[in-house]
């Protein structure tokens, strides 16, 4: 029952080979690297798109409110308290019961996300030069359509993108993961700022807005919609598969892992919505648009748009893309940092495991490659009606995602014991002037919010 203290402080065992934070900043500029990315940018405006614009926004909001941020605190607690990857966070915490299989699919899910967000990841490297060189052209919808068909020149891009993150990861937690994310994140934050400020005077702005801001009540009872803005809640603040559990291992006890959380929900949620500031302004001032017709390509078919209509265009677009693909490279480093951990903590080398675990992913990412126009079958996964690539976020985010954050939170509330995660929390004299309220939500409103979800989306897919 009781834990093992000595098991438990990682400041001495070991903590130096598993790798540990240099500072405050720089954790939340890993752990917010790791939120912020192709989730907020690329997901999260085609998701409004698909979800009817401002009920979409509304739902997500409570979703990150009430149950993402407490699953955020708890996993972050959860890693700290064990010092070990998603796996072995579980086994430390409670020994000798199935629950180090919640860790587990954690790290599958890991994998399974990095193979095609990596392909994704790919195309926004590309567009750097496509913005440089102006070859995307008048129709950039159609140039997209037939970029993304090119099987081999996207599988160099997508294994471009896993050599540079597994680069990253072999420089280790503090002399890679941490310096890369001070640079690239608040880069991107003053580049989204800037393209929203120019984007809100655009013609056909204000409709723009309009579908973004203004909720359709009607909506707000679609099971399919709430499914989807809590699964890409979870996925945007990268939680329900351990990346929290393995940042916060790395963290020292004297951090205030509460307020660290708030920073990083608060960082997250506003780059997403500056993103829709972006996004929808830009796609309603061009005739025609349709955003629920958006779908992946909605980022590289509508902001070439804004660039071919700005002084400066080619090079602010360029500039654009570099951010993507940082903030991208900032999150695949988290996903593939999972795995690795969970090697490493198993005894392997560093270095073997980045390598061991790119290579799986390198082959996993061939089908979301070739589903995108090169492979028939792979273009309409039958029985899905969906691309092997829609499908796979489909299956981790939507379903991989909340699963996970379902058995944490029920593990942590309930298992280990919310008491027992405040006090870590609390550990070294830091605050946490909520306690209580955390304590009700992970306890109750999670699990119950999370298994309706999942209970109610089921039944629709069966009865549908
Ligand atoms: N949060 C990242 C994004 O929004 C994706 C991610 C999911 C990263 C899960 C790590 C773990 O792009």
């Amino acid at each position: 029952m009781e834990t093992n203290l000595s098991q438990n402080d990682h400041s001495t065992d070991g903590a130096a080979a598993r790798g540990s934070w240099g500072s405050n900043f720089g954790f939340i500029m890993a752990a917010a690297g790791s939120a912020v990315g192709l989730g907020n940018i690329w997901g999260f405006p085609m998701q409004v798109g698909k979800g009817g614009g401002a009920v979409f926004v509304m739902l997500y909001l409570c979703c990150v409110v009430f149950i993402c941020l407490p699953i955020l605190v708890a996993e972050l607690a959860l890693g700290r308290s064990s010092g070990r990857d998603p796996i072995g966070a579980f086994q430390v915490t409670k020994p000798a019961t199935p629950w180090w299989l919640a860790g587990a699919l954690g790290v599958t899910a890991g994998v399974g996300i990095l193979s095609f967000y990596c392909v994704i990841a790919g195309w926004t490297l590309a567009y750097i030069w496509f913005s440089l060189s102006g070859c995307v052209g008048q129709a950039p919808g159609a140039f997209f359509g037939a970029f993304v068909a090119d099987g081999s020149k996207n599988v160099l891009l997508s294994f471009a993108v896993l050599t540079i993150t597994a680069g990253i990861l072999l420089g280790g937690v503090r002399e890679g993961i941490e310096k890369a994310s001070k640079v690239m994140m608040p880069a991107l934050f003053i580049l989204l700022v800037l393209l929203g400020a120019r984007a809100l005077f655009l013609p056909g702005a204000a409709s723009g807005l309009a579908y973004y801001l203004k909720p359709d009540l009607k909506e707000m009872a679609n099971i399919a919609v709430l499914n989807a803005a809590l699964g890409q809640a979870f996925f945007s603040l990268s939680l329900g598969m351990g990346a929290m559990i393995t940042y916060g291992s790395y963290l020292s006890k004297k951090t205030n892992a509460v307020k660290a959380a708030g920073w990083v929900a608060g960082l997250d949620t506003m780059v997403a919505l500056l993103a829709g500031f972006v996004v929808f302004p830009v796609g309603f001032s061009i005739a025609g648009f349709n955003p629920a017709e958006g779908g992946p390509g909605l980022i590289f078919s509508v902001l070439p748009n804004l660039f071919a209509s700005m002084p400066g265009g080619a090079l602010f677009g360029a500039a654009f893309f570099v951010l993507l693909t940082l903030a991208a490279l900032t999150s695949t480093i988290s996903l593939l940092e999972v795995p690795t951990a969970a090697m490493v903590d198993r005894g392997w080398c560093r270095r073997k495991s980045v390598l061991l675990v790119t290579l799986a992913v390198a082959a996993m990412a061939v089908p979301s490659v070739l589903s995108q126009g090169a492979v028939a079958w792979l273009t309409k996964v039958p029985g899905t009606g969906m691309d092997f690539l829609s499908l796979m976020a489909v299956v981790w985010n939507n379903w991989a995602l909340p699963i996970g954050g379902l058995l944490i939170s029920v593990f942590v509330g309930w298992v280990w014991g919310a008491d027992k995660a405040i006090a870590e929390l609390k550990a070294e004299g830091n605050s946490f002037p909520g306690a209580r309220v955390w304590a009700f939500l992970i306890r109750y409103v999670c699990p119950v919010a999370i298994l309706f979800v999942i209970v109610m989306t089921a039944r629709g897919m069966f009865a549908g």
